[in-house]
């Protein structure tokens, strides 16, 4: 039988999507449902004196308004380290008092029979304030930064050091001291963030969009006091994620506080605008960076302080990892890194496609492309020289690194070697032609997931796991995956995802999915084998009688003897010679101590072509290659896909995406996709991506590192090389819009 796994399979849900029969959460049709509307305050700071609430109680068809006035109190009060300390709860705001952080937080939850009602009402909703002062530009407030308490939960301090980088840096005649700022990015997902809960007694099943079936229920059950067996959650599909849908944020809870209330199922949908308050951001960052090299371009010294934008501290903690690429990317002997955070007015940040390496690396890859110029070095032989071989930071060997193929392969289908050095030397026609590149990187993430496997009497195989597609590929790489591991043809398995009542699987956020659940649904096929083969052993009158278990391989629905394939039995007849109308097995696998002894990443290497025109300088990306080596690739089909979705979110967040803030009333200007301006097709040209396959098993059974966040590391960074390259103008404020580089 002729392996699948890698082949570029169709993605199962594709057909599904695009004729509308892939069911969201908001899109299940409950019977009796109500409809919930968040109301969201409209200052910054400040404190709520009361509710006007008799027009909106006026409307036909409201049934409840929640408030912090009358909204339950729920069993265990929220706290700041509960948001903190774990990832998945976050807690504030829940109307548990009548405190007001940020503009455009939940402050009430309207009821109503009808969609339009709830609006309506929740439009004559009024609240009355008592203000209190508001910080709410990151400018203003840097002398209250301050170090993160929970950095990487609590798994390492914020900050880290090697070697004397300053002495170093005294020493070293190349000294470039430089600043990089990033502003406040929002994910936008096409698919909103919508819950319809349903209580039954005390079991509460919700619908939910979310990046984490299994964590959901667990936060669910911590905030409502329940056992998670009391709560179901179910998402069979994701209208992507990119992060907003890692924790489970208030809404949901207040959706299910609200269905409690009313005795009805309610649902309950942001608005575009509400995305933009209600789920977590990628915090503006100011990062101050210092490279000191050798006359050669050798590094002698790097210092990364990062700054990152914070909620205030009453409502929990995030932080932007910006430094840790420096730590690891390259050979350097004295390094410091330092992470903090500024406590603003603002709703708290979020993990956002490659939290810190995204941004981190737009100020490293910048800083060694100035390093190049420095030099008189070509960007990637500056990268080659300080090459490091084995973790710096970590001191371990990599489990695998094909960052050096990356470039090779990548400035090959690029064309990299025609590149003339000079700034503005080349040109088509009028325009002002820019190549610049950078490095990716993305760590391998992996946690503990379980499976199981159901054999049908027709032959058929289904595989489930509590996890989740959000549009990346879960369906048919666990299908494909799952199909080599029983030797069947691929048409015969399924895998369902999206309940959480199958096998608990971790949240999908870190690009962990493939390396956590693959190794898991392997798990559960190798324990069914070993049943099924033991099953086939005890029956006597078998073909197979004698034999030992060693001796038996599962192919084509029969059980065979290895060294003599005609002695076999089908599944079907084995299944049905034991009455067994179902036959199941569960695996789990978790990582072990390979950690300890190998540092596991991905690298990858990006090359930019921009356009510029020389007078209005509008600024167009016209080639993309990018170069991956991400282990193991598990379908080819959905990788590209992968790989081109985190380029053009790259190129969003080099040349367009920003979200802005009044900087006196602290709420969001533009929460909507007219304003908030995301790459197009128009803005996108045709991307070459290429895969330097790996062979990594010390990684995980698998073999995979994981392609989620990879592909938009470095973007940024070969972007604002490349408009360098173009006009000579190097622009270190993302993103970076025409008047940056008028001259
Ligand atoms: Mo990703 S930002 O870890 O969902």
């Amino acid at each position: 039988m002729i392996p699948v796994t890698g082949l570029p399979v169709d993605r199962r849900d594709g057909r599904l999507k695009v004729t509308g029969r892939a069911k969201y959460a908001a899109e299940f049709a409950i019977d009796n449902v109500a409809h919930a509307v968040l109301v969201q305050s409209t200052i910054a700071s400040g404190t709520i004196t009361g509710f006007d609430l008799a027009a909106a109680k006026a409307v036909p068809g409201v049934l409840a308004i929640l408030s912090p006035d009358n909204a339950p109190r729920l069993p265990h009060a929220p706290s700041p380290d509960q948001n903190a300390a774990g990832p998945n709860v976050v807690a504030i705001p829940l109307l548990q008092d009548n405190k007001v952080y940020y503009n455009g937080q939940h402050i009430a939850v309207v009821v109503a029979d009808t969609l339009e009602r709830a609006q309506y009402a929740a439009s004559l909703v009024k609240a009355s304030y008592q203000e209190g002062e508001a910080a709410v530009r990151m400018a203003d407030a840097l002398a209250e930064a301050y170090p993160p308490k929970h950095f990487r939960n609590g798994s390492r301090p914020p900050d880290s050091r090697r070697g004397d980088p300053e002495a170093a840096w005294d020493a070293a005649p190349i000294r470039l001291d430089l600043t990089y700022t990033t502003p406040v990015e929002n994910h936008n997902p096409m698919e909103p963030h919508a819950t319809i809960a349903l209580w039954d007694g005390d079991r509460l099943t919700v619908y939910s969009a979310t990046q984490g079936i299994d964590a959901s229920r667990h936060t669910l059950a911590v905030l409502f006091g329940l056992k998670p067996e009391q709560i179901r959650v179910i998402c069979p599909f994701v209208g992507g994620g990119f992060g907003c849908k890692g924790v489970t944020w208030p809404h949901v809870t207040l959706a299910a506080m609200a269905a409690r209330e009313v005795g009805r199922p309610v649902k309950l949908v942001l608005t575009r605008a509400q995305m933009y308050t209600s789920n977590g951001y990628r915090p503006r960052t100011i990062q101050h960076l210092k490279v000191a090299a050798s006359p050669d371009g050798r590094l002698m010294a790097m210092r990364h302080d990062g700054l990152s934008e914070m909620s205030v501290r009453a409502i929990g903690e995030f932080a932007e990892p910006v430094g840790l690429v420096t730590e690891m990317l390259y050979a350097c002997p004295n390094v410091a890194v330092t992470h903090r955070l500024v406590p603003l007015n603002m709703p708290l940040p979020t993990f956002m496609r490659a939290p810190g390496e995204a941004s981190g690396s737009f100020a490293l890859e910048s800083a060694i492309d100035e390093l190049a110029a420095a030099a008189k070095l070509d960007p990637i032989a500056v990268r080659l020289l300080n090459y490091a071989e084995t973790d710096p930071h970590e001191d371990k060997p990599f489990s695998s690194k094909s960052l050096r193929q990356c470039y090779a392969a990548g400035a090959a289908a690029f064309g990299w070697p025609d590149r003339s050095p000079e700034p503005g030397s080349m040109r088509d026609g009028d325009a002002l032609v820019g190549w610049g590149m950078a490095s990716a990187t993305y760590p391998m993430n992996r946690s503990k997931a379980s499976a199981r496997v159901v054999f049908d009497p027709d032959g058929g195989v289904v595989v489930q796991a509590a996890t989740q597609d959000l549009g990346t590929g879960t369906y048919t790489v666990m299908a494909q995956l799952a199909a080599d591991a029983l030797r069947m043809p691929l048409y015969r398995v399924r895998f369902e995802l999206g309940d959480s009542r199958f096998p608990p699987a971790p949240v999908s956020g870190g690009s962990q999915t493939a390396a956590s659940v693959g190794p898991a649904v392997l798990a559960a096929i190798d324990a069914a084998k070993q049943k099924l083969f033991a099953l086939a052993l005890a029956d006597n009158r078998s073909p197979l009688a004698g034999a030992a278990a060693n001796d038996l391989a599962l192919e084509d629905g029969f059980i065979r003897m290895r060294d003599a394939p005609h002695r076999r039995v089908s599944l079907g007849g084995l299944l049905a010679r034991n009455r067994l109308e179902r036959f199941e097995a569960t695996g789990s696998a978790a990582p072990g101590d390979e950690k300890q002894h190998y540092s596991m990443h991905s690298f990858g290497a990006q090359f930019v072509e921009v356009r510029i025109d020389p007078v209005l300088r509008e600024i167009r990306v016209s080639r993309v290659v990018g170069a991956f080596a991400p282990g193991r690739i598990l379908n080819a089909k959905t990788a590209r896909s992968q790989a081109i979705g985190g380029i053009v979110f790259g190129i969003g967040m080099a040349l367009l995406e920003a979200t802005e803030t009044d900087p006196n009333i602290g709420r969001v200007t533009n929460p909507n996709v007219a304003e908030y301006l995301m790459p197009v097709n128009a803005d996108v040209p045709d991307i070459e991506t290429i895969f330097v396959e790996e062979q990594d098993r010390l990684v995980n059974p698998v073999g995979v590192k994981g392609l989620g966040e990879l592909p938009i590391v470095g973007v940024a960074a070969a972007i604002a090389n490349a408009v360098w390259h173009a006009t000579g103008v190097r622009v270190r404020d993302l993103p970076i819009r025409l008047d940056k580089i008028l001259t």
